[in-house]
């Protein structure tokens, strides 16, 4: 206990500050005065409510209980100095390379000629003489080079400061690192005051002062709304984020955190052909959200295309939202450039391009359970290494790629066959985001007729009548038992060009389902629909579930084409441009405009985990000219422009709240007497049903936590920080749309609460329920495929003959080719993948530190609560056999939104934010 044997004789206790003889552990204070000390011992530590503001925070006034080891304390008359000590904790890389090997060692020896890590200490007080805040002298971390050898993951140095009794509450620490190399600072501790530890949780790249030469600024874990700001922090917190801001010139290094837009105009590469331009997506053009701006030149054949970083360098994003080295950088974004680089050039020189199409279902099948094998040994050490994708098996001189089973046939192989398994999917699969409730019959167009020419559907009441057990069409509406999925608008405006394309076949599909009285799903009919080519052109074409062999095979072809069409608006309209796109000018914005120390970032800093860094890595490999999307997926190069045109005539901010968004797709009605305020029509909806207790509980947290620091709505019309994110967010971030009438105000509590709320939900619940299933699913390409290379034959085709020769050959001919098969395959089982480092919902670091505030460090604890809550409620609802959707013989729970995983594949597990 010698160090807990903490004296305050240490401890200077301003008398106005702490009535200490009130407190029994005080009792033998000696009173010097007013404005003098008291001089004491105590055991412990304690929190000292006495003295303190809302938010814990502590007033002015010196308390300080220092360990007995650091006591020093002088007394005078006027001033009193005693030592504080800071506990830096450093966390090291798990694998360094040479350079940076040699960079450590060489850091380690200049520490004897003074380079060192020096740390300041500044005052949340100004000096009243100078008017500067008051700042310790810099000192310097002393055993750094004691512990030059330390392997451990995380290393603790200490450095000591001498404090004036007068210098108040520590509120910030400048940071000069005078070594070569950067260090990840995870956290320091200031250990001496009377009121207990100061934590400044950093998490941060500090540069060395060859690159950056300011020193960096670290707060405390104290929140401050702006006009809160205690004087001796008001010049560092603008600084801050100054140096954030940047001046918007020049190419970024990759040491640099700056966070600043662009458009999205890195997609194609000009100089390598026009085949490999692609448009500019941003400005009034083609409107587009904004991406986080890198700076660096433009190609040489067009000023406007900035050019590209290739595979595998690194593409720019702030230094602190680099992927975490240690786990992720091999785990899994090691693994995806492990594939891409190693793993496709072997399956091009593996498959032949003559033999690239599955000429039986039991090819498929190999990949699972035999492999394939690749011509060469995979040489990739990291490939070897890793088991997926369960991938790489060494055999002779050749390879072998073998892939894990995909969830959707673990339980019953034959399941994707079914109508009610195509139809379940819709509403608990991959992509349930896209059902709406259908309100007229038969379904509309909103498409212009000048250009599209007259889009009437070729849907009729005849189609649907045999399939609704007895009911008319208009009773079925009344009772919504109808439902649609309606794909036409958002592909027929591409199909000219889509299908111009060599091996890229697509319709833009219609397609309704009919509610039983079971709560299941029945597709009934399915529209394909191509564009007119005249006034008499029969462009649109109704097909019905089969009675017979030939319509068998048809009615499987369109709902091929109806998941070709729902993976393409999964990815390119739900799961890339709602939850990664859209979110990142809202990061962008909250790190340029919101202060570390102002309450609103602590509580967004999760769920903005990552989110850059795996956007860019989509624009570098995924998204771009000859990436995965491309080659992989029906709409090919036109992909991304599917995916502004849904931004551009669909996003609306204030519909991507879950009860908003199923109100507008008919999914609930408003119903005050129920709990969420809503109705769901079709019960069991998985997503729905289990989303709306996610989103409630995290609604729950952001209320509680808003109310704590706006009580009313003045106090968030005066916030300058606050007032500037939400502005930026929408007028820079998302500028295209600036003038849209649909954008929440910011007015009151309730305003900011929903906007946080569909912020975190956004990052979090519904990126997880479009995420982690892609590999489950879509890893069985008959179930889900992404591309489809042929049309669906009609009598008057010439390839008609052979779809009735051989219609299981023709249909695995439609189906992509193998080696397309082979690597989307191998992307989505990496996409879908949880690295060990994640962290879920309920889940932060540093969790009793990560604010000053005790009262929220409560509430989060309170809403972790929920959350497990939430998780027990889902399994108990898997285990409802009424509940057919997500319960019965061979029926994949639905778990896309229980909350915790474990690492890998799961299908599960909702992270605090977009991570990947
Ligand atoms: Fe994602």
């Amino acid at each position: 206990m010698a160090l807990a044997e903490r004296v305050v004789c240490g401890s200077l206790v301003r008398k106005s500050c702490v009535n200490l003889s009130s407190r029994s552990d005080f009792g033998n204070g000696l009173n010097l005065g007013c404005d003098q000390f008291l001089v004491n011992s105590t055991r412990g530590v304690r929190r000292r409510g006495g003295c303190s503001r809302r938010n814990g925070r502590l007033s002015a006034g010196v308390v300080a209980a220092i360990s007995e080891d650091l006591v020093r304390a002088v007394v005078s008359e006027k001033a009193v100095t005693f030592k504080v000590r800071a506990v830096v904790t450093v966390r090291n890389k798990n694998k360094e390379d040479m350079k940076e090997t040699l960079a450590k060692h060489l850091d380690n020896f200049a520490e004897k000629f003074g380079r060192n890590v020096g740390l300041q200490l500044v005052s949340t007080e100004v000096d009243p003489k100078t008017q500067k805040a008051k700042k310790t002298k810099e000192v310097v971390i002393t055993d750094w080079f004691k512990k030059a050898n330390a392997r451990a993951e995380r290393v603790n140095y200490t450095a000591e400061f001498a404090v004036d009794s007068n210098f108040g509450v520590p509120g910030s620490i400048l940071v000069a690192n005078k070594h070569q190399k950067e260090f990840f600072l995870e956290s320091i501790t200031i250990e001496g005051f009377a009121w207990g530890p100061v934590h400044f949780p950093c998490n941060s790249w500090v540069q060395s002062q060859r690159d950056h030469p300011d020193k960096r600024i670290f707060f405390s874990n104290k929140p401050y709304l702006p006009h809160e700001t205690p004087a001796g922090l008001k010049t560092l917190r603008e600084e801050e984020l100054k140096d954030l801001r940047g001046d918007g010139t020049g190419e970024r290094k990759l040491c640099d955190r700056i966070y600043d837009y662009d458009v999205y105009n890195d997609l194609g590469n000009p100089d390598k052909g026009i085949k490999y331009a692609r448009p500019s997506l941003g400005g009034e053009n083609i409107p587009y959200p904004r991406r986080c701006r890198t700076g660096r030149p433009p190609t040489d054949t067009d000023m406007n295309a900035e050019s590209r970083v290739e595979k595998p360098l690194p593409i720019y994003v702030p230094r602190d939202e680099q992927f975490e080295e240690s786990k992720r950088e091999t785990f899994l974004f090691g693994r995806l450039k492990g594939v891409l680089h190693n793993l496709l050039p072997q399956l091009m020189a593996s498959i032949s391009t003559k033999n690239n199409d599955f000429q039986s279902f039991s090819d498929i099948d190999k990949f699972y359970k035999e492999g394939l094998i690749l011509k060469f040994k995979i040489q990739d050490e990291l490939l070897n290494k890793i088991p997926l994708p369960k991938a790489v098996v060494k055999e002779s001189s050749e390879g072998l790629l073998k892939y894990d089973l995909p969830m959707i046939l673990s339980k019953d192989k034959f399941a994707w066959l079914r109508d009610d398994e195509f139809a379940r999917q819709i509403i608990a699969g991959v992509n349930p985001v896209s059902i709406e409730r259908l309100q007229r019959f038969p379904p509309v167009s909103s498409l212009d007729p000048e250009i599209y020419g007259h889009q009437e559907s070729a849907l009729k009441e005849e189609h649907l009548l045999p399939h609704l057990h007895g009911m008319s069409v208009q009773r079925a509406l009344e009772e919504d038992r109808l439902f649609i999925v309606d794909y036409h608008d958002a592909f027929l405006p591409f199909l000219d060009r889509i299908n111009a394309q060599d091996g890229h076949k697509s319709y833009a599909t219609r397609t309704i389902f009919f509610l039983t009285n079971l709560g299941t799903l029945k597709p009934i009919a399915i529209e394909l629909s191509l564009p007119s080519t005249g006034p008499n052109s029969r462009s649109k074409r109704v097909i019905t579930p089969p009675s017979d062999a030939t319509n068998f095979w048809v009615w499987q072809l369109a709902k091929a084409h109806v998941c070709s069409n729902d993976a393409g608006a999964h990815q390119l309209l739900h799961h890339w441009l709602r939850t990664h796109a859209c979110l990142e000018p809202f990061i962008i914005a909250a790190h340029r405009q919101l202060s570390v120390m102002h309450p609103i970032y602590k509580l967004l800093d999760p769920h903005m985990r990552y989110t850059l860094e795996i956007n860019g890595l989509a624009r570098q490999i995924l998204i771009s000219n000859e990436g995965v999307i491309e080659s992989c997926f029906t709409p090919g190069r036109y992909h991304m422009e599917i995916s502004a045109a849904a931004y551009k005539n669909n996003w609306r901010f204030d519909m991507e709240g879950l009860p908003a968004d199923l109100i507008r797709r008919g999914m609930a009605v408003p119903d005050s007497t129920q709990p969420y305020g809503l109705r769901i029509v079709m019960e069991d909806y998985p997503y729905a049903a289990d989303g709306l207790l996610i989103w409630s509980a995290i609604e729950n947290w952001v209320k509680t936590y808003v109310k704590r620091y706006y009580p009313n709505s003045s106090i968030i019309k005066k916030d300058t920080e606050l007032q500037a994110w939400y502005s930026e967010s929408i007028n820079v971030g998302h500028a295209d749309l600036r003038n849209a009438p649909w954008w929440p105000k910011l007015n009151t509590p309730e305003d900011l609460s929903s906007i946080l709320t569909t912020f975190i939900w956004l990052g979090s619940a519904m990126h997880a329920a479009l995420n982690f299933g892609q590999y489950p699913y879509g890893g069985y390409i008959p179930n889900r495929p992404p591309l489809m290379r042929r049309l669906i034959p009609e009598e008057s085709d010439p390839e008609y003959t052979n779809f009735l020769a051989d219609p299981q050959k023709y249909f695995l001919s439609a189906l992509p080719g193998m080696l397309q098969a082979c690597k989307y395959m191998a992307v989505v089982d990496i996409l879908s993948t949880h690295s060990p480092d994640e962290e879920y919902l309920g889940e932060r670091q540093q969790p009793s530190t990560w604010t000053g505030d005790a009262e929220m460090i409560e509430a989060f604890f309170s809403f972790s609560a929920d959350i497990r809550r939430v998780e027990s409620e889902i399994e108990r609802r898997n285990l409802n056999p009424t509940l057919k959707n997500r319960c019965g013989a061979g029926v994949l729970p639905y778990e896309l939104l229980a909350p915790s995983s474990e690492p890998g594949v799961t299908c599960r597990g909702v992270p605090n934010s977009t991570t990947i």
